[in-house]
């Protein structure tokens, strides 16, 4: 695992999104795995800028999202597809029908998470994929248990998850209890992983993966097992 540590949020941002560009300037038809959440925001605005300014092409990606929000339906503004057409998709030339996020209103959960895993098996897997990390070290929704899945599936989210993103709802109430997400399976099989980690907040958990130690309380320390890849960190968050 290497760790880059960057002074702030904004260049943590531009790192993330020079090696997301590097990787599609390498491969031009990369499955890109993405995520949502607060952290990767920064990286969105700087490759939005960069896809205007012809120094990131989407024309040939294709991308997964690690998850959304059970029951969300794609136009509700606080699903992830909003949020990534938000921040994203409405934004550069990524084609529509290149774009993968788990269907929040799948009414057979199971043929979804099936379907879900077999369109990245079929795309040739993810080659790089952008992680954020949650204040109990969930990556995706993988919530800290006993027993991690493999693969994609339907979770409940744990208490603290629920506060901690009670900020981008109207009320604790409306955040959903469940997701679909994707199994440390699916992520540990991407070719390159990018793990973001910024503020202070976040000391606790980077501390965690950084030890080396492998835990399933800390999902995100199963990364220690993968064979690329990079935590980009601002100081806040390295220096707690
Ligand atoms: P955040 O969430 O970027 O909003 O802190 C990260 C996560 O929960 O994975």
């Amino acid at each position: 695992m290497r760790v880059i540590v960057c002074e702030n949020y904004e260049e943590m941002s531009k790192v993330a999104a020079n090696m997301v560009a590097g990787q599609l300037l390498l491969k031009p038809e990369s499955v890109l795995g993405l995520a949502t959440g607060s952290t990767p925001i920064g990286m969105y605005e700087e490759l939005v800028r960069m896809n205007k300014a012809g120094e990131a092409d989407f024309s040939k990606a294709k991308s997964f999202n690690l998850d959304e929000y059970y029951p969300l339906a794609p136009d509700n503004d606080q699903s992830y597809h909003y949020f990534m057409n938000e921040h994203l998709f409405s934004k550069v030339n990524i084609k529509p029908e290149n774009i993968n996020i788990p269907d929040g209103t799948a009414k057979d959960v199971q043929a979804e998470c099936d379907s879900y895993e077999q369109r990245i098996a079929q795309a040739g897997g993810i080659d790089l994929q952008i992680l954020g990390i949650g204040n109990n070290g969930h990556i995706g929704f993988n919530e800290p248990e006993e027993a991690l899945h493999s693969r994609t599936h339907l979770t409940d989210l744990t208490e603290d998850t629920i506060e901690a993103n009670a900020r981008f709802f109207a009320s604790r109430d409306e955040v959903p209890r469940q997701a679909l997400t994707m199994g440390m399976a699916s992520i540990m099989g991407a070719r390159k992983i990018l793990l973001l980690i910024s503020g202070k907040g976040k000391h606790a958990p980077l501390k965690a993966v950084l030890s080396g130690k492998i835990t399933t309380s800390v999902p995100a320390s199963l990364l220690n097992l993968h064979a690329d890849t990079v935590v980009i960190t601002d100081r806040a968050a390295y220096e707690g």
